[in-house]
């Protein structure tokens, strides 16, 4: 059957969405899958009510295509899709109740505090400690993150999160490394350590620059099986299933490893980390993507 691969779409990862979803098209069509690019969720609708498609490889990052809406009505249609399900997307596209989850299940994550509308940021800051970040609580790729080190960056910080809409929370600045895990099925990947030239790994490092520097596996013997556990552990709890990416820090001072958050429709493009760890245990590009793909044929 014919397979509706979802890019695009309306959030503020489109461009990154649209990078990805080109190079998945291409992996299924050279694997000989006829694979159809859909651009947003109402495209997908009109050719579904057409039954135009039988299964979706979804790759729109973040809003409808990561929040559980788009697993809705696809559960609503009888129609298969990659990734994690209703529950699974809905939940892990809130920071803040991603963790609430992982914080009653006994899994680390770092400190922080939810701000409500109005909350006085510098009493939050005072509360956690300075240097803490500020963050939409559903947004994706570092958008809208703002790092506050010092007082009087807080309003800063505020304002840049703001800009976004939607809850937000604050979170101790862990010092240390930062890693991420990707999972394939009940598989967790080499983990990655990330090294950006510029201090934190934000939208330019993660998708602009040449120069952040990514090595994998990113930690060593018991410390590298610790981190994958302790991801494949933090993605059943938060309810994510398929395939995704965990991210994780490790704090420097005692070597902890503290779980920042889940994505279930992780990046694909050249830049991108799941693509990376898979290679590193022998699974090519086109290969993931089959492999994702075929979890909608169980
Ligand atoms: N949200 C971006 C696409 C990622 O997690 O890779
Ligand atoms: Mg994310």
């Amino acid at each position: 059957g014919r397979v509706a691969l979802l890019l695009g779409g309306t959030s503020s990862e489109r461009a990154v969405s649209l990078d990805s979803g080109r190079n998945v098209l291409e992996a299924l069509r050279a694997r000989g899958i006829d694979a159809q690019p859909v651009d947003g969720i109402a495209a997908l609708r009109e050719g579904l009510l057409q039954q135009r498609f039988d299964r979706v490889f979804n790759i729109l990052h973040g809003g409808e295509g990561e929040n559980g809406v788009l697993q809705g009505l696809l559960q609503a249609f009888g129609i298969p899709y990659t990734g994690s399900g209703v529950l699974g997307s809905a939940l892990t596209m809130d920071k803040i109740r991603t963790k609430q989850v992982w914080i009653a299940a006994g899994l680390p994550t770092p400190r922080f505090v939810r701000l409500a509308p109005g909350a006085d940021l510098r009493a939050a800051a005072l509360k956690l400690g300075l240097p803490v970040f500020v963050k939409p609580s559903c947004e994706g790729s570092s958008v809208g993150v703002a790092r506050a080190q010092a007082e009087a960056d807080i309003a800063a910080a505020e304002a840049v999160a703001r800009a976004y809409g939607g809850e937000m929370l604050m979170e101790e600045m862990v010092v240390g490394d930062e890693l991420t895990v990707g999972i394939l099925g009940d598989l967790a990947l080499p983990s990655i350590r990330i090294v950006p030239k510029g201090g934190w790994y934000d939208y330019a490092a993660k998708y602009v620059a040449e120069d952040t520097q990514y090595l994998c596996p990113g930690l060593d013997g018991a410390e590298e099986d610790a981190i994958r556990a302790l991801a494949l552990a933090a993605f059943r709890a938060a309810g994510a299933g398929g395939w995704g990416r965990v991210d994780v820090m490790r704090a420097r001072a005692d070597g902890r490893l503290l779980l920042l958050e889940v994505n279930t429709a992780p990046g694909m493009t050249s830049h991108s980390l799941v693509p990376k760890a898979a290679r590193q245990v022998g699974v090519g590009f086109e290969e993931l993507c089959w492999r994702i793909l075929e979890q909608t044929l169980a």
